[in-house]
């Protein structure tokens, strides 16, 4: 593994880096001309390959990061240097009914999308704010905006990643430290069949191109939006979502993630 070392370029963290739109976030930001650390639960050989070929320097870390000790061993890596952007991307769904679910499954949802997400922002926001510089992009979802029948607890952790962001960017208004959230609707991606909902309406319909998705939020992120919703279809919904009863919109979600759904469409 080989480390960063101190230059004038900036420095970007992104976690989730091994796929999908956090593989697309890094290598914007190597696009970009930031350094890198990347992070995720598994290997990321090739995200670090991609974007050391745009020119910049790129540290991997294999770590947890729904648990206390993976974001100690990322906040170890940095050793001390300051982080620039920080995007913190990582997370996962979970299908099916949660009556039927595995609670130590329903745990990690939470402990990755939520408390790792909150304990890393909360560390690298803190010496942020000490520099009175910085961005935060965090991956929050249009599933936040309506209750998920199916796959409850992952729009629920989103419900809370969306409100969070908000909150933050408003704490943060009187200083240089920005926070933007990026609400991705249903993206293509290995997070249908990791969240084992591939055999439901979305997980089977058509989904946007995670390069996309990975543009417009890192575009928000450099402009210091407060939040972007990726897609004019999503942002429709994302419309829709705000002046629907909670009750239709969850019934309209069963529609889309009841498991064998997909044989309906
Ligand atoms: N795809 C969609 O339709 C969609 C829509 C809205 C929002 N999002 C959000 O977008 C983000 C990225 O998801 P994606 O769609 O790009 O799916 P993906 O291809 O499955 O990527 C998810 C990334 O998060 C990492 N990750 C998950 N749990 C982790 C943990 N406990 N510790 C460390 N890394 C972890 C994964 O790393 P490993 O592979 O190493 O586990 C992977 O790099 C997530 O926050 C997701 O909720 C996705």
């Amino acid at each position: 593994m080989n480390t960063i070392d101190s230059s004038a370029r900036r420095l970007a963290v992104v976690t989730g880096a091994s796929s999908g739109i956090g593989q697309e976030l890094a290598l914007e930001c190597a696009r970009h001309g930031y350094d890198l650390l990347i992070a995720a639960d598994r290997p990321q050989d090739d995200t670090a390959a991609a974007c050391r070929e745009l020119g910049v320097q790129v540290q991997t870390l294999q770590a947890d990061l729904a648990t206390s000790i993976g974001v100690d061993a990322l906040i170890a890596e940095l050793r001390g240097r300051p982080v620039d952007a920080l995007l913190a991307n990582a997370g996962h769904g979970l299908g099916h009914a949660f009556l039927d679910q595995e609670f130590e499954s329903v745990r990690h949802v939470i402990d990755t999308n939520v408390t790792g997400t909150l304990d890393l922002i909360q560390r690298v926001g803190r010496s942020m704010r000490e520099r009175n510089s910085g961005k935060i992009l965090i991956t929050g979802s249009i599933a936040g905006l309506m209750p998920g029948t199916f796959q409850a607890v992952y729009n629920g952790t989103k419900a809370f990643i969306d409100s969070f962001a908000y909150a933050l960017r408003n704490e943060l208004k009187d200083t240089e430290v920005s926070v933007t959230v990026l609400m991705p609707g249903p993206t293509d991606t290995e997070f249908f069949r990791r969240a084992e909902l591939t055999d439901t309406k979305v997980g089977a319909g058509k989904k946007q191109p995670p390069q996309e998705v990975a543009k417009t939020g890192f575009e928000a992120m450099e402009d210091g939006e407060s939040a972007v919703v990726a897609g004019w279809k999503n942002k429709v919904q994302a419309l829709l979502a705000n002046v629907t009863p909670a009750e239709v919109l969850a019934e309209q979600h069963r529609k889309t993630a009841e498991p064998g759904g997909a044989q309906d469409s």
